[in-house]
């Protein structure tokens, strides 16, 4: 059984739901309190064993790149001024030379086709895909648990968590079995149901381990456009369901889409609670805002 080694971080997509701050800088560089989207993921991904990181980028993503190297001048300037603790948060968590890799997705077609442009890095090993807007909170680290279960069961797994019905269309959603030694089997997924058409209310949040058996069920959707316009994952994903077996594993933790604007606020917020920096003085200015309005 091989070890999940590789994970993919689609991020060539256009931020469209997120203007106008990204008109010009990539979404996965929004921060949340002090740090980067993409870095939130990417130390996620590396805390779950990951060994190799594999960007899928396109136009205007130039500075996700440079976020991955080193900043000599501000190094330079930091060290020379002993500023240790701000030289060690520009480098001392960088990815080593060679576990990174950025692969040029020329058009934004879909989370689908951004995963089928990893094909040749994949090989024929089981992977990770993190989409950096989605944020997790969770007691375990919850990519890690998956890369755990991924042992067990050598089949692929997708986080779900529930969702409100009115945000159940923004979401692929599955439909399993019960759950059994905190797995339920796909019986079948669908991509943003229409309201009332959804198999139930637990949807995919962006976390995935991956078979490589999913690509030539990618290559079958290369030309079909399905939700928004787009090549989607779940389509390939649900077409594998039909041959493989596949499990969802149930978030025990809050997820924040920070591709939302409330997401994204209540992101911020949620993680600069957790931070024992910055607990206490966020405590209070939440309560001075609830007293005023
Ligand atoms: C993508 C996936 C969807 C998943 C979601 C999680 O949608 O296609 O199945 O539920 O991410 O954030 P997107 O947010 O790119 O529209």
């Amino acid at each position: 059984m091989q070890k999940v080694r590789k994970a993919i971080f689609p991020v060539g997509g256009l931020g469209t739901r997120f203007l106008p701050a990204t008109k010009a800088m990539p979404k996965e560089m929004l921060p949340v309190v002090d740090k980067p989207l993409i870095q939130y993921a990417f130390e996620e991904a590396r805390a779950a064993g990951i060994e190799q990181f594999i960007f899928i980028t396109g136009r205007n993503k130039n500075v996700l790149n440079n976020h991955f190297d080193h900043s000599y001048e501000l190094q330079k300037l930091l060290s020379e001024k002993e500023k240790k603790d701000l030289l060690a948060l520009t480098r001392d968590w960088l990815p080593e030379a060679g576990q990174i890799a950025f692969i040029r997705q020329q058009e934004a077609l879909g989370l689908g086709h951004a995963v089928w442009c990893a094909r040749h890095f994949i090989g024929d090993e089981p992977f990770a895909v993190l989409l950096a807007d989605e944020m997790i909170l969770s007691p375990k680290p919850f990519l890690k648990e998956m890369v755990e279960a991924y042992g067990k069961k050598k089949a692929s797994i997708v986080g779900v968590a529930e969702v409100a019905k009115e945000k159940i269309n923004q979401y692929g959603i599955i439909d399993a079995e019960k759950e059994q030694d905190g797995l339920m089997k796909i019986k079948g997924m669908v991509e943003k149901p229409a309201p009332g058409q959804a198999p139930s209310n637990l949807s995919i949040i962006g976390r995935y381990i991956l078979e490589p058996e999913i690509i030539p069920y990618l290559d079958k959707m290369l030309h079909v456009k399905s939700s928004g316009g787009e090549i989607q994952l779940t389509d390939a994903m649900a077409e594998m369901v039909k041959k493989k077996p596949f499990y969802a594993m149930k978030l025990k933790g809050k997820r924040y889409d920070c591709g939302s604007r409330k997401g994204f606020l209540e992101a911020n917020i949620a993680f600069a609670l957790a931070r024992a920096d910055m607990k206490n003085d966020v405590r209070e200015m939440i309560m001075e805002f609830a007293a005023e309005f």
